[in-house]
């Protein structure tokens, strides 16, 4: 479905822009990939990766708070990809009107283009963090992904159709776990500090985020979000794949963490739906149409909840060992 299309990714130069790219490339020949994003060091850095596709590729400077920026940008796109956002949990809670400007109302500003401009499909990325969000980065990310499906609302039947997907902690993305603790073992390091024993998280791949894009991309009908089916594992088995044997000191857990993440909260089990790879949570606005109900799918038991503290797939440290060697080649 992305043969001879035009694809506009916003925050196209970080880790999953990058990814999506090379993934798009590889398996599709579509007609432009647009990359829209503020630095442009980093897309020089990415004009030269993939200088072989430059017939193909295109780099916009632009901002997503400015709007007619994004309108100028989007003339003739069939389908968006909105990446773009501050997500440092840190920066966002030091800084919360920045976090508001890029994740909120940035976000706003791509529906708004988005349906000026006739863009046939939009899907936007979430985090866990959204859900029961406890933290400022989460509570943007929640108010977006909310702003994304009621966009469908005022889109009309043959409009832009706009869908949310949604998923944990990438393996070795920057500001997580395994670089942190990566950078204690380079520096010889012997110890791993553990913010509390109990703590678990989601794994997820970019290959695996990127494919489930590329899923949600073919089959929205508007108003869904896509959760993958992924892993657990606890971050004491986590410490003790990537230096055996280490000591754990437990420091306590920080400002805006939490335990355990959650991608399908009890509150939302009455309308997701499990496939056989993934999750869709259904909106909940009277305009939804149950014959938009994407087939294949069943109703989740009523409390369900998907978190990674009582998910039924677990990574054991071998586990973990293996994927720390296959995923984070994709940096
Ligand atoms: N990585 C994870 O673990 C993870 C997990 C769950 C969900 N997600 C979500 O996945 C998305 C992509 O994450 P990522 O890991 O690829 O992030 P990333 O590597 O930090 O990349 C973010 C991109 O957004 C651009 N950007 C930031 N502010 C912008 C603005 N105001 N206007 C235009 N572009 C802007 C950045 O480029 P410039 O600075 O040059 O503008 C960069 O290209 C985010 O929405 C994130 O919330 C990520």
């Amino acid at each position: 479905m992305l043969n001879n299309k035009t694809i506009l990714i916003t925050g196209g130069t970080g880790s999953f822009g990058h990814h999506f790219v090379e993934y798009v490339l590889k398996n599709y020949k579509p007609k432009k990939i647009i990359i829209y994003s503020r630095d442009e060091f980093k897309q020089f850095n990415m004009q030269n990766k993939y200088k072989e596709h430059s017939d193909i590729l295109r780099f916009f400077i632009g901002d997503v708070r400015d709007k007619d920026r994004l309108e100028r940008a989007l003339k003739g796109v069939d389908y968006v990809i909105h990446a773009a956002a501050l997500k440092q949990v840190p920066a966002c809670e030091y800084n919360p009107i920045e976090a508001i400007k890029t994740n909120i109302n940035g976000a706003c500003n791509v529906i708004d283009a988005c349906l000026d401009t006739g863009v046939k499909k939009v899907v936007a990325l979430s985090t866990d963090k959204s859900v029961s969000p406890i933290n400022l980065y989460g509570s943007t990310k929640m108010v977006s992904d909310k702003l994304f499906a009621a966009a469908n609302a005022y889109s009309g039947s043959d409009g832009t159709s706009f869908a949310v997907v949604r998923y944990g902690n990438v393996a070795g993305s920057r500001g997580s776990v395994i670089p942190f603790f990566q950078n204690i073992i380079d520096n010889g390091g012997k110890e791993l500090p553990i913010t509390d024993y109990r703590m678990t998280r989601f794994w997820i791949s970019l290959e695996e985020g990127v494919k489930l894009v590329v899923k949600a991309l073919e089959e929205a009908r508007g108003g869904e979000v896509f959760i993958s089916k992924i892993p657990s594992f606890k971050i004491t088995d986590l410490a003790q794949a990537m230096l055996p044997g280490c000591e754990m000191p437990e420091v306590g857990i920080r400002e805006g963490e939490k335990l355990h993440e959650v991608m399908v909260p009890a509150e939302d089990s009455m309308r997701t739906y499990e496939y056989d790879k993934h999750y869709i949570i259904y909106p909940n606005y009277n305009w939804w149409n149950p014959d938009k109900l994407i087939p294949g799918g069943e109703l989740v038991e009523p409390g369900f909840i998907y978190s990674s503290g009582t998910n039924k797939e677990w990574m054991s440290i071998e586990d973990i060992k293996a994927k720390l060697l296959t995923d984070l080649d994709e940096h």
